[in-house]
């Protein structure tokens, strides 16, 4: 068996024409579940509504490639209790897709107000780093892979600049929080490289405290600025800097199993096929290098 990462994108509704002329350089599809219904709310009667026309193309074009789950909704740091609801539609989603296993974000998405228990933040906002949330989201992560049956892997998002007080840096709460519920981590070297812009911290500082054992998927994104702060837009090519992280560190990381390209589909023009292919060479002679060296060092 190659013990070579493999290579995949992020679907969208644009990714089959990427399918069509490139596929043999996409190994494996990543899947936004979320984006494969309508979520009318939580007081809704009949809260979701499935798109079966976009998983039935996701299908088509899935030919045997493996999928992987990564959700938006479920907001693990949230105090909110876990959305049974929408985990039973998760749970669905995997039924039908089978995932090789599932990631979520480091992140509060959804939060109690005095008119609602929860309500949509409409941007992802900061989190305390401390005892109480590594206990809040190890509960759920560990719910959500005994729900599922699958690993959990959790994602650095973009962090905002903020006054917060943290017990704890971000590469140590992943290691803790891995080392008491086996959760991995998927690694997004954009998001790192705007938080590392957005709070002064050096990023080769961020990836030599996290456990090699730990990354088990690397995210590869560009984006442009928001308000002068780098943010998750998706939009552009990766950076150069991202990229010499991603060659330095990805042969570190024992157990990296996949590397994913992500735009937006609102996106797909400016990159074109040749930027999307071009990314996807570049994650490709990365992965070989990376599986050449683990076949050398298991002789
Ligand atoms: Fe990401």
């Amino acid at each position: 068996m190659s013990r070579r990462p493999l290579v995949g994108l992020l679907y969208n509704p644009t990714v089959p024409i990427v399918l069509d002329a490139i596929g043999e350089r996409v190994d494996f599809i990543e899947v936004v579940p979320d984006r494969l219904w309508h979520d009318f709310g939580v007081n809704a009667r009949h809260r979701f509504r499935r798109s079966l026309s976009a998983v039935e193309e996701l299908r088509r074009y899935a030919q045997g490639r493996p999928l992987v789950g990564h959700g938006i909704g479920l907001s693990l740091s949230s105090e909110t209790p876990l959305d049974e609801r929408l985990l039973d539609e998760v749970l669905a989603s995997h039924r039908t897709l089978r995932y090789r296993w599932y990631s979520e974000h480091l992140e509060v998405l959804l939060k109690s107000d005095r008119s609602a228990p929860e309500t949509h933040a409409g941007i992802a906002l900061p989190v305390v780093l401390d005892d109480d949330l590594l206990e809040l989201v190890g509960g759920k992560v560990r719910r959500l892979g005994e729900a599922l049956g699958t690993r959990i892997l959790l994602e650095n998002s973009t962090m905002l600049p903020t006054a917060l007080d943290q017990d704890m840096s971000e590469p140590e709460f992943f290691n803790r929080l891995h080392r008491q519920t086996g959760c991995g981590m998927l690694l997004d070297l954009h998001n790192l490289h705007a938080s590392t812009r957005n709070l002064g911290v050096s990023a080769d500082e961020y990836l030599a405290e996290l456990d090699p054992d730990l990354v088990v998927e690397i995210h590869l994104a560009g984006a442009d600025r928001t308000f002068e702060l780098p943010a998750d837009s998706l939009s552009r090519p990766m950076l150069d800097e991202a990229w010499q992280w991603a060659n330095t560190w990805a042969p570190r990381f024992h157990n990296l199993a996949a590397i994913t390209y992500e735009y937006r589909e609102s996106h797909h023009r400016r990159h074109g096929l040749g930027g999307i292919g071009r990314e996807l060479e570049l994650m490709r002679d990365l992965a070989a290098g990376i599986g050449e060296s683990r076949a050398s060092e298991m002789i």
